[in-house]
């Protein structure tokens, strides 16, 4: 199946709404489960002095689920959408244990092209689900290189494209078998925007990333993980 682009940012109200309210807690925790692997892997450690990326942070499930495991190293939780921050900064609000966390509304092209900066590089990065939202990918790559330096650990988790509509739509109703219209319609544009496994590794060797690993997992995502 052919790559089909989406728009890039999750502005629309609505769609913001469905995603925030929709229950995607088995693959979030999951992937809590996996960056404690890959943690273990690459023998790092994150305490009180750490930080931790989340890109494409949306509501902040993910970011919520890093600060939950990590209470004392500090989660820097970055989207382009204000629409999906307002929903992320109003559930911090409520929960003191949030408080290590900072969401900052940016888009990617702002870090790569530099007209924001951000001082203090990571010491884990993280991203669900944002890659196949950029239409040059190479804009995602480039911005995790600002927030890189030595020893630090990444791990990016995206759908990964299927090779027909029928697969797609067979995907969509095993995982989202009774969701609103909205987050269907936003489920199925998400797997064709997605990308392939072979094509993040052309990706990484143009970005000379070649040293991070891809691979599938399970029927629906891929993986990037490593360390630089
Ligand atoms: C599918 S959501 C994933 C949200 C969150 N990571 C999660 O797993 O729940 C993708 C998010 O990436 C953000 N995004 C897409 N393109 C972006 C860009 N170029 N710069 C910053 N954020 C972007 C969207 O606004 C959206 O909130």
């Amino acid at each position: 199946m052919k790559r089909v682009l989406e728009p890039e940012l999750m502005q629309d109200l609505l769609q913001v709404q469905a995603y925030a309210e929709a229950d995607f807690s088995e693959s979030d925790n999951s992937l809590i489960k996996r960056i404690e692997e890959i943690l273990d892997l690459e023998s790092k450690q994150l305490g009180s002095k750490s930080l931790i990326v989340d890109l494409g942070c949306g509501p902040g499930n993910i970011t919520e689920r890093l600060s939950t495991r990590w209470p004392f190293s500090k989660i820097l939780g970055i989207d382009g959408s204000e629409a999906m921050l307002a929903v992320a900064r109003q559930r911090k609000n409520h929960r003191e244990t949030y408080s290590r966390i900072n969401y900052c509304c940016c888009d990617l092209g702002s870090i790569v092209n530099r007209s924001i900066v951000f001082e203090k590089a990571a010491d884990l990065i993280v991203s669900n689900s944002l890659l196949h939202h950029l239409h040059d990918p190479s804009y995602f790559w480039k911005a995790l290189q600002h927030f890189t330096a030595q020893g630090t650990v990444y791990l990016h988790r995206d759908l990964r494209r299927p090779s027909s509509m029928d697969e797609a739509i067979a995907l969509q109703k095993k995982y989202l078998p009774d969701a609103p219209k909205v987050l269907i319609n936003d489920y199925l544009a998400s797997l064709q925007a997605a990308f392939t496994v072979s094509e993040v590794e052309v990706q990484l060797e143009s970005q000379g990333l070649e040293h991070l690993r891809v691979c599938e997992n399970d029927d629906r995502y891929l993986e990037i993980f490593g360390s630089f």
